[in-house]
């Protein structure tokens, strides 16, 4: 088995087509913002209390009045099929062989919904991309309430699809059997074209009101990169935030994650749980996450690089990894429970910028 997730990278490359790869793992314009999450972790510095009995750190989370295995969620991405043939259908398996912990199930999923629900050990989200066509959504949401889902993931950076200068020059498109499994219709050969056709880019926060009044699910905004715009959310009546600049792959130029984290962090002032995306790698880069007010962390790509290599087995390895990774950072920082972990926890290196 691979030691750390850049194993997992490494085969996922060999084995994946290069578009593929590159459709993957790229970002948007100069990718300055998909270093830029890598980098923010790299300039955290941990600081351990010693002598204080952990040698059997407990890594439960609760979030949302849920009780988590660890604080390490799947965040959405689209097409798990590009990776495998068996797509969120093995990420589900995988997942749910390592932690009882949420996989956010994107909209433009590759496996339908009911399958992964009969599937699933773990709970379930969809992820929301709001249509142009009000009713595409409706229907998208309804479908994953009555499969058992139980959150929504608000995507809320993504008017239309970034520009992602890898998918132009590859000219990347879906290859055949690729489709959107829960959405009617699949007459787009690429995610950008169908993006600027399909989403609504016109969106306001009143969206979040017409969310809620379609569905009793708790909803969550995904994309959350300044302190106003997460007071905005609280005030809509989100349920959660989910700090996010989506991989690098939206707007290029804005920093990394970890870097706004602090921000958001004072401006809900604990009036909602707050999920972090982007670079999250190793287990260390859990404990930074939260000890800056993350509740919970998502990682993307990695779960890919896992079902490239090895279907559920290698998404299951790869949270095996960072789960280990994790428990060994607690025990050796002299931490029992996360409970523990706060801004004492890290310290950093100057940015930058
Ligand atoms: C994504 N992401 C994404 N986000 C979303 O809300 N809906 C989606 O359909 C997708 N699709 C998608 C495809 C691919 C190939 C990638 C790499 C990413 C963004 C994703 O949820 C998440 O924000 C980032 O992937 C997190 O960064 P890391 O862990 O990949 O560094």
């Amino acid at each position: 088995m691979e030691l750390t997730l850049d194993g997992f990278a490494r085969l996922a490359r060999e084995r994946l087509d290069p578009p593929v790869w590159d459709f993957l793992e790229g970002g948007a314009g100069e990718e300055r913002t998909l270093a830029a999450n890598a980098a923010a972790f790299d300039r955290i510095w941990l600081r351990p209390s010693v002598l204080r009995g952990a040698s059997r750190p407990e890594t439960v989370a609760k979030v949302l009045g849920r009780t988590w295995d660890a604080p390490v969620a799947v965040a959405p991405v689209a097409y798990h099929t590009l990776a495998h043939p068996e797509g969120e259908l093995a990420t589900v398996r995988g997942t749910g062989a390592a932690a009882k912990v949420p996989v956010v199930i994107s909209t433009f999923a590759g496996r339908p919904f009911a399958d992964l629900a009969a599937e699933a050990a773990v709970p379930l989200w969809l992820q929301v991309y709001c249509m142009r066509d009000r009713s595409v959504t409706r229907r998208l949401v309804e479908h994953a309430e009555r499969a058992g889902f139980e959150a929504l993931v608000l995507t809320v950076d993504t008017p239309h699809l970034g520009r992602r200068l890898r998918d132009v020059r590859n000219d990347f498109r879906l290859p055949p059997g690729v489709v959107p499994a829960n959405l009617d219709g699949d007459g787009f050969a690429t995610p950008s074209a169908h993006s600027r056709a399909a989403f609504d880019p016109d969106l306001d926060w009143s969206v979040v009101d017409w969310l809620r009044s379609i569905s009793a699910l708790p909803i969550l905004v995904k994309g959350i990169l300044t302190g106003a715009d997460a007071r905005r959310a609280v005030e809509a009546g989100v349920d959660g935030i989910v700090v996010s600049n989506h991989g690098g792959r939206q707007l290029d130029g804005v920093p990394g994650t970890l870097d706004v984290l602090p921000e958001v962090t004072a401006a809900v002032g604990g009036r909602v749980p707050i999920l972090l995306d982007g670079g999250v790698r190793r287990g260390r880069d859990v404990l930074a996450a939260l000890a800056l007010g993350a509740d919970a962390v998502l990682i993307g790509r990695p779960v890919l690089h896992g079902l490239a290599a090895g279907g559920a087995e290698g998404v299951r390895d790869v949270f095996t990894v960072l789960l280990d990774e994790l428990t060994d950072a607690m025990s050796l920082a002299g931490l029992r429970t996360l409970a523990e972990v706060g801004p004492e926890l890290v310290s950093q290196a100057p940015s930058p910028h």
